[in-house]
This record gives C-alpha cells, structure tokens and sequence, in this order.
C-alpha cells in the first residue's frame, strides 16, 4: 500500500494526548526460540480490536472507507460461521449492489502498535481479487510517530495485489538509506528494486511472489483467484531488528510449533516468499511502531493507475478504473476477506502498544455485527454449484484450524468470466513498470 498520509509533526504533549503507548521491545536482536501469543485477534472479538479509518483515501481510490458501526449495519463486516467447529471468521467485504463513484468499503486499523521481535501469523481463507480492486494487509508507522512518510516509522506490506494478479507484492517502504540484499536462495520471490526509498519510498523495496516461483518448498498460489480456490493460505511474518520475512503455509500442513501456538521460526524449513534482510539496512530505525491495516480499495494510485498497462482495460472492455468500479457493483460480490484470525507472537519481553487508534474508537453502543452465509449468496449465481460449508476443524490449542468452506470461488466473480485473461494480465504486468509513475 502506498501510503501518502498527510503527516504531522506532533509535539510531545500532544503525543501524550493522542494516547499511544510505545510496544515494549527489550528482544536480542535475534531472539531464538520460541514466542509466546501477544495478541489474538480471532472469534466473535475480531473486530474489537480494531478502529476505522473513515478519512479520505491517502492513496486516491474510488472509495468511501466507512465507520465500524456503518460497516457493520450495511454487511460489509460480519462473521461467517461454521457450525461443525463452533468458529467464527471475519468477513471484510464492500458494497457490491450499488452503483457508486466512490464504492463503499472499509480501512481497519489496529489499537495496538507493534515493534521488532514478533512473528505475526495471519490465517486468510478468501481474499478479494477482482479488475479494479487493491486490497491489502499492512503494516503502517503509527499516526503520531514524527517525521514524513516513510520516514515516520516506515511500512511493510504482507499481502498485497491488484486486479485480478495472481502473485503478493509484499513490500517494505523506508527512509532513505535502507537497501535489501538479493540473495536468491533466501527467499522465493523476485526482487524487483533493492532500495526501500525507491521513488521517493513510492516504490519501496518490492518482492512478487508468483507460485511459479517456488522452490521445492511451497507450491500454494500466494494471491487472487487460485489462492482463494485452495482455500487462502496461513501468512507467517518474522520481524526482527534484522529484517522481515514472510512465509506462506498450508493451513493443513502447518509447522507443528505454529499448530502448538508457541512459533520457533528457527525450525521452519521452508523458504520464505519474501526476506528484507542485510547489511544495507538498519531495520530498527526504518521499521519501528507499526499498526495493523486491512483495507480495500479501488483503482488509485496503482490499481488505476495500471488499469491499461495490466490488461484491466482490455479485459473488461472498459477505459477507466473508475467506470468499471462505479457501474460494476457485481463484480465486487466476491472481493472480500475472510480471516479466520491474525495472531501475534512475541519474543520475551515483547508486548503491544497502544495506538492513537485506540481513542478513535468512539462507537456509541456495541456493535452488531451480522451472520455472511456465503452459501445463500452462492446460490444466487446461476453458475454456481450448490456450496457446502466442510470444517475438518483438527483442532488443538493454537491455531484455528479449519478446511476453508468447500466453495469452488472460482465461480464467484458476480457472473463474469474473470479468468480469460489471468495469464496474458499477469505477463503483461511483470514486464510494465508498475511502479514507474511515481518515480
Ligand atoms: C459456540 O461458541 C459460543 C461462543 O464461542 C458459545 O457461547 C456456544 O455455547 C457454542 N455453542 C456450542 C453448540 O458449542
Ligand atoms: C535479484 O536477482 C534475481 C535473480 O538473479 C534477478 O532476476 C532480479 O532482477 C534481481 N533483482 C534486483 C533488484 O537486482
Ligand atoms: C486479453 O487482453 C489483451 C490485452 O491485454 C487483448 O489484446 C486480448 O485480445 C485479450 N484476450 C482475450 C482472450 O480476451
Ligand atoms: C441446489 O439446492 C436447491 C435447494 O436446496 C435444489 O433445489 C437444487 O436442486 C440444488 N441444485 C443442484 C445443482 O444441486
Ligand atoms: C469446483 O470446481 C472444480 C473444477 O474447477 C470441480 O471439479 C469441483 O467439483 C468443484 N467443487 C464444488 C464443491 O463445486
Ligand atoms: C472464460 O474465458 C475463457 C477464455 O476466453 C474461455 O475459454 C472459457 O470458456 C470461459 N468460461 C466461461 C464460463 O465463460
């Protein structure tokens, strides 16, 4: 996410106002062993731990980010229930019945902060992909932290894409003066600029995994329409003050100490999509008090701003993003998340902070939030055979363990034929400079 927050600079007083509490870091710089759950954030209390963003877009969407209460009352957040294992995951849609200029949706901030010496393990079931869509999960410098993006604390994004794609760009945007090493057995994604400041920290440092890039280890689709076919994926995330790293797991194939819920990632044999590691860099001061973002919004500063260079217009047989996302409300039916929980571990004596979110969260009652029964919605797809929800919840503490519903969402796209041109977009955005109009 390319994040162009008006920033300002904020005197000590009113830091202390805004109420953010700075996270404990006292970690060795590698800490080893196992780490112990700092925040769960999963079931019925998902939401709770989060606060909207309802200003306008930072990154020029076509969006109108609403307040939780609003979210909550239209069904663009909700819960999808499995009756089999008794759970509950989040559903993070946006308004798929209205035409709109600025299409209905929601940017979720966390109330905790966070610093180096976490592993954050977020199991995602669906994600949105859809020709004008730019979702994202994040990690964002909190409000107060001085200084101008990227400078203010920095940002990481773990998963993230556009359209219709079918590869994460996870990318780190810093202060000048961090540059990542390209050493290609560390990590399975391809590298596509080194420095984190690229384009003034527009660019940023940017790994594409495509599953094609695989090594021996993994051979899960890491983004759009196959990644929510075999059910999403379990997106593990070691940060420590010598880089971040992102791996992708199998939920039913996950590391026995994340299934135990006390993650060593030293163990893990995998290799991650991502690693921003090195000696070019010093991670504690480019990546420092970071909060939690699940947004979604349209066209903007990349999606519409590759809608041609990416094969959307084409595809769609439309000329801007911004049309297609104003008069298509169908074909965002299917662009939603669905998280079964984001947890989040901590080195010893690590915990969270407070954010400047926590004080926005100023809902007047609590909030009811709905039951999505995606079944329901299904059939209302021609196409569509009929669903069926199939937990094989193998459940042990820990992780929330089960089997994605047994939806084929590759039907689900409204009633458009989404996958004609997956491949000739996906070629064609490799070789485009996605980036290049911020440089
Ligand atoms: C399902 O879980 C909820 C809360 O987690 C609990 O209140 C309820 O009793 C459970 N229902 C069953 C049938 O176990
Ligand atoms: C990193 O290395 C890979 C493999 O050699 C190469 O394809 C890629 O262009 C390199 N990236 C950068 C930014 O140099
Ligand atoms: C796919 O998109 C390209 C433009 O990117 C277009 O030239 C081509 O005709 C399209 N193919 C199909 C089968 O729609
Ligand atoms: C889908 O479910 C409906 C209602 O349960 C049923 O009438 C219909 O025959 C089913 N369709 C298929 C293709 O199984
Ligand atoms: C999902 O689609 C595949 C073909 O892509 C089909 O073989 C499978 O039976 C479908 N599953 C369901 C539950 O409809
Ligand atoms: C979708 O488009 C592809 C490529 O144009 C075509 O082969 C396929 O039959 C289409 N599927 C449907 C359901 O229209």
């Amino acid at each position: 996410m390319l994040t162009f927050v008006s920033t300002t600079v904020l005197s000590a007083t009113l830091f202390a106002s805004l109420g953010r509490s700075l996270p404990t870091n006292t970690a060795s710089s590698t800490p080893s062993g196992s780490y112990s759950l700092i925040a769960d954030w999963s079931g019925a209390n998902f939401f709770d731990n989060f606060a909207a963003f309802t200003g306008a877009d930072p990154t020029n969407g076509n969006v109108r980010f609403v307040s939780m209460e609003e979210a909550a009352s239209k069904g663009y957040t909700g819960f999808v229930h499995y009756s089999a294992t008794n759970t509950s995951n989040a559903y993070i849609g946006v308004d798929y019945t209205s035409k709109s200029a600025n299409r209905e949706s929601v940017r979720l901030t966390s109330k905790q902060n966070f610093d180096a010496g976490v592993v954050i393990i977020s199991d995602v079931v669906h994600a949105p992909s859809a020709y004008g869509s730019w979702p994202a999960l994040w990690l964002l410098g909190d409000e107060s932290a001085t200084g101008i993006w990227p400078g203010n604390g920095g940002e990481y994004d773990y998963f993230e894409s556009v359209h219709t794609t079918d590869y994460n760009s996870m990318t780190m945007h810093t202060q000048p003066g961090c540059s990542v090493d390209n050493t290609t057995t560390a990590f399975q994604g391809r590298l596509q600029n080194a420095d984190c400041n690229t384009g003034k920290g527009g660019d940023g440092c940017s790994i594409r995994a495509l599953n094609q890039d695989k090594s021996s280890s993994s051979t899960l689709a890491t983004a759009g329409a196959a990644f929510n076919k075999q059910g999403g994926g379990v997106y593990a995330n070691v940060w420590t003050t010598q880089g971040v790293a992102t791996y992708l797991f199998d939920r039913k194939n996950l590391p026995a100490d994340i299934v135990a819920g006390k993650p060593n990632p030293s163990s893990w044999t995998s290799t991650p999509l991502a690693r921003f590691s090195g000696t070019g860099c010093d991670y504690t001061s480019s990546l420092s008090t970071l909060v939690h973002v699940i947004d979604h919004t349209f066209c903007g500063d990349w999606a519409g701003k590759v809608w041609q260079s990416s094969g959307a217009a084409a595809a769609t047989n439309t000329a801007t993003c911004a049309e297609y996302v104003q008069n298509n409300p169908s074909a965002f039916k299917d662009a939603y998340f669905e998280i079964a929980s984001i947890k989040i571990y901590g080195a010893s004596g690590i915990s969270p902070g407070r954010s400047t979110y926590a004080k926005r969260d100023v809902a007047p009652a609590p909030i009811a939030y709905p039951t999505i029964d995606l079944r329901t919605r299904d059939a209302e797809c021609p196409d569509m055979p009929n669903a069926t929800v199939t937990s094989t919840a193998a459940s042990s503490s820990g992780m929330v363990h089960h089997h994605a519903h047994g939806l084929n969402h590759t039907h689900l796209h409204g009633h458009h034929n989404h996958t004609a041109n997956s491949t000739m977009i996906r070629t064609r955005l490799i070789e485009s400079s996605m980036f290049s109009f911020l440089a």
